[in-house]
C-alpha cells in the first residue's frame, strides 16, 4: 500500500510516499530555518505564509520523485498536532483536498507518534519497547506494548530538551537552532563546571531542564559581569554531559522496570552525537536504535509510516472535519 504522509506542525513543509509501512520512496522536505534565523527562533505567522508558499510545489516533487500518481496512494497520513496551528492547517487542509478530490482514505496523526515510529523505517519494532522522545516540544519516555498503544511513563515538568539547548545556545550567541551546534561544540569542550543533573534520583520518570538552563545563563552571566574569560565549547560540554546523564539514568531505569526488548530514540535531539555515544555504550543487553539523521527532524516520512500503523490498528479513518490542534494527547 502507498502511504501519502503530509507534515506542517512548526517549519519544515514535508510530503511523503511510503510502501508498505517502512519502504520510503520519496521524502521532500522544504526547510525553513533560513528565514526564522534572523529572528532567533520560529514565528509563527511567517511560518504559516511559507507553507502556503510551499505545499504546491513539495506535494509535486514526492509525487514526481515516487513515480505514482493520486489514484495509486492507499491512504493519506497528515499531521493533526501537536504544533502551531496555522501550520498544521495548511498540511491538513492540502490533505484534504486530495483526499476527497481522488477518494482516498485520510487519517490525521499524532506529531510524537511520527517521531516514533520513524525509527520503523530501517529498524522494525519489538515490543515491549521504550522509546525515549527527545524534540524542541516534547520529553518524555514512552511504553509501546504492541503497535500503536502508547503508555506515557514521565515528561519535562518544564523546558522539553531541545528547548533548553536552543536557549543555552542563544545565550552562548550561537544561530538558531542552536542544539546541534551546542552538540558540536561539546566535542571540543571539557566539563569543567559539573552543573547539577535535575531529578536524576527521583523515583519517577519525570524530567526538568529549567532549572539546568538558568544554572547555565547564570553562570555564564556572572564570568561575563566578573570579565572573565568564558569558553562557550565548556559550556556546552559541560551542558550536555549534564543533559545526557539524566537522559540515560531514566531510560535506563525504565528499561530495567519494563524489561523491554529495545530501546528506540525519537525526536530532533536523538540526533544529538553525545546522547547516542553514551546510550549505546550503557545499554549493552538490549538494542538501542536511532533513526537515520535525515529521519530525526520533523519530515512526511515519519507520518506515512505512523499513519499507516494506525489504520491497519485502529481500522479508523477521519473523514473532512479533520482539523489541527495545537495541543493533543498522544495516548489519545
Ligand atoms: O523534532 P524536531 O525537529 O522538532 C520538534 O518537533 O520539536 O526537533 C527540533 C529540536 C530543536 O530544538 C533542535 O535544536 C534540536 O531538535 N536538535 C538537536 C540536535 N539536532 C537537532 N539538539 C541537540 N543536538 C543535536 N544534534
Ligand atoms: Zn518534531
Amino acid at each position: 500500500m502507498y502511504v501519502l504522509g503530509v507534515e506542517t506542525s512548526c517549519d519544515e513543509t514535508s510530503v511523503s510516499i511510503v510502501k508498505d509501512g517502512s519502504i520510503v520512496l520519496a521524502n521532500e522536505v522544504l526547510s525553513q530555518i533560513d528565514i526564522h534565523k534572523d529572528y532567533g527562533g520560529v514565528v509563527p505567522e511567517i511560518a504559516s505564509r511559507e507553507h502556503v508558499k510551499g505545499i504546491t510545489y513539495v506535494f509535486d516533487q514526492a509525487m514526481k520523485k515516487a513515480g505514482i500518481k493520486y489514484q495509486d496512494l492507499g491512504l493519506i497520513a497528515v499531521t493533526k498536532g501537536p504544533g502551531l496551528i496555522g501550520s498544521l492547517l495548511i498540511g491538513v487542509n492540502a490533505a484534504k483536498v486530495i483526499s476527497l478530490n481522488y477518494d482516498i482514505p485520510i487519517v490525521g496523526v499524532h506529531h510524537i507518534a511520527g517521531h516514533i515510529y520513524a525509527n520503523h523505517i530501517e529498524h522494525p519494532m519489538e515490543f515491549p519497547l521504550l522509546a525515549l522522545v527527545v524534540s524542541g516540544g516534547h520529553t518524555e519516555l514512552v511504553l509501546m506494548k504492541e503497535h500503536y498503544s502508547f503508555e506515557k511513563l514521565g515528561e519535562t515538568q518544564d523546558d522539553a530538551v531541545g528547548e533548553a539547548y536552543d536557549k543555552i545556545a542563544r545565550v552562548l550567541g550561537l544561530a538558531y537552532p542552536g542544539g546541534p551546534i551546542v552538540d558540536k561544540l561539546a566535542h571540543e569542550g571539557k566539563d569543567v563546571f559539573d552543573f547539577p543533573r535535575p531529578m536524576i534520583d527521583s523515583d519517577d520518570f519525570n524530567f526538568s531542564f529549567s532549572g539546568l538552563k538558568s544554572k547555565v545563563i547564570n553562570t555564564h552571566h556572572n564570568l561575563k559581569q566578573r570579565q572573565l574569560e568564558i569558553i562557550p565549547e565548556d559550556f556546552c560540554a559541560s551542558f550536555q554531559e549534564a543533559v545526557t546523564d539524566v537522559l540515560v539514568s531514566k531510560t535506563i531505569k525504565a528499561k530495567t522496570i519494563y524489561k523491554v526488548k529495545q530501546i528506540i530514540v525519537a525526536g530532533g535531539v536523538a540526533a544529538n552525537s553525545g546522547l547516542r555515544t553514551k546510550l549505546k555504550n550503557k545499554i549493552t543487553d538490549v538494542p538501542v536504535y536511532f533513526p537515520r539523521m535525515n529521519y530525526c527532524t520533523d519530515n512526511a516520512a515519519m507520518i506515512a509510516v505512523a499513519g499507516y500503523f494506525q489504520y491497519l490498528t485502529n481500522k479508523k479513518t477521519d473523514d473532512l472535519m479533520l482539523n489541527g490542534h495545537s495541543r493533543l494527547n498522544l495516548e489519545g
